[in-house]
C-alpha cells in the first residue's frame, strides 16, 4: 500500500506523457486499416526519445495522437498525469499550446508573416503577447542563428532557416515537450545536420523532453532512448 503510494507519487512527478494501449484505425477501400494497435509509451520529463519505422508504419499518426491533433480510437493518453483523452476539443487545444511545441517536416510557417510574427503567432494562440514575450521571441530567433533574419518574410527564407524559425516557434511558450516529425526530411544533408544539432542542443539546454521521428540512424542514436514502430506497436 505504502509502496503503491510512493510509486504513484514517483509516477506523477517524473512522467510527462504516457500512452496506454493507443489504437488508431483508418477506413480503407475494402477493409479498415489498423495503423496503431496498442501503443504503450511513457516519457520522462527532460528525456529525449527517437522513433524510427518504415514509411507508412504510423509514425506521424502516433505523433498526431500524442499531441491530441487526432483522436485515438482506443486507449488512454495522459499529459502530466491528466487524462486528456477525456478533454473537450477546446480544452485539449488550450492545454496543447502550453504543453508542447511541434516541429513538422514541411515547416508550416504562415507565408504572409515574417519570422518574428510566425514565432509570436504561437504565443498569441496561447493568449500571451507582451513585451517580455516579444523579447523572448527575438532571443530565440537569435539562439537559432537568425539574428539577421528576424523580420525577413518567411517566403524569403531557405528551408533550413524556415525550420530554425519552426524550432523557435515550438519553444516560445516554454512547453515541457517538443515533438518533431522528420524535421530534417526536406533538408539537404549538411543543412539537416545543422538543424538537428540545434534541435538537440536547444532542447537539452532548456531541459525539454523531445520525441523525435527520424529516418536517420545517426540522429536517432543521439537521443537517450531509441524506439521503433513496427506492425502497430512501439518497441525498442
Ligand atoms: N487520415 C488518414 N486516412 C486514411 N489513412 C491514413 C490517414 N493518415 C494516415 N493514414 C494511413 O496510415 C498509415 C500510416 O501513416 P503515417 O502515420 O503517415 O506513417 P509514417 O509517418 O510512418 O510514414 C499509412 O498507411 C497511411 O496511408
Ligand atoms: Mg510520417
Amino acid at each position: 500500500m505504502l509502496e503503491n503510494m510512493a510509486e504513484n507519487m514517483n509516477h506523477s512527478n517524473n512522467i510527462l506523457l504516457e500512452a496506454r494501449g493507443l489504437g488508431k484505425t483508418f477506413p480503407g477501400a475494402d477493409q479498415a486499416i489498423s495503423v496503431l494497435d496498442g501503443v504503450d509509451f511513457a516519457l520522462r520529463a527532460g528525456e529525449s526519445v527517437s522513433i524510427r519505422g518504415e514509411s507508412g508504419s504510423g509514425k506521424s499518426t502516433l505523433l498526431n495522437l500524442l499531441s491530441g491533433l487526432e483522436r485515438a480510437d482506443a486507449g488512454q493518453l495522459f499529459w502530466q498525469g491528466s487524462e486528456v483523452t477525456r478533454y473537450s476539443l477546446s480544452k485539449l487545444a488550450a492545454s496543447r499550446t502550453l504543453f508542447m511545441g511541434f516541429v513538422f517536416q514541411a515547416y508550416y510557417l504562415a507565408p504572409e508573416l515574417n519570422a518574428l510574427e510566425n514565432v509570436l503567432l504561437s504565443a498569441r494562440i496561447a493568449g500571451r503577447v507582451d513585451r517580455a514575450v516579444r523579447e523572448r521571441a527575438e532571443a530565440l530567433l537569435v539562439r537559432v542563428g537568425l539574428k539577421e533574419r528576424i523580420r525577413h518574410s518567411s517566403t524569403k527564407l531557405s528551408g533550413g532557416e524556415r525550420q530554425r524559425v519552426a524550432v523557435a516557434r515550438a519553444l516560445i511558450n516554454d512547453p515541457p515537450l517538443v515533438l518533431a516529425d522528420e524535421p530534417t526530411g526536406n533538408l539537404d544533408e549538411s543543412t539537416g545536420m545543422a538543424v538537428m544539432d540545434l534541435l538537440l542542443e536547444i532542447t537539452d539546454e532548456s531541459a525539454k523532453s523531445l520525441v523525435l521521428v527520424t529516418h536517420n540512424p545517426d540522429f536517432a542514436a543521439r537521443t537517450e532512448r531509441q524506439l521503433t514502430l513496427h506492425l502497430g506497436k512501439l518497441g525498442s
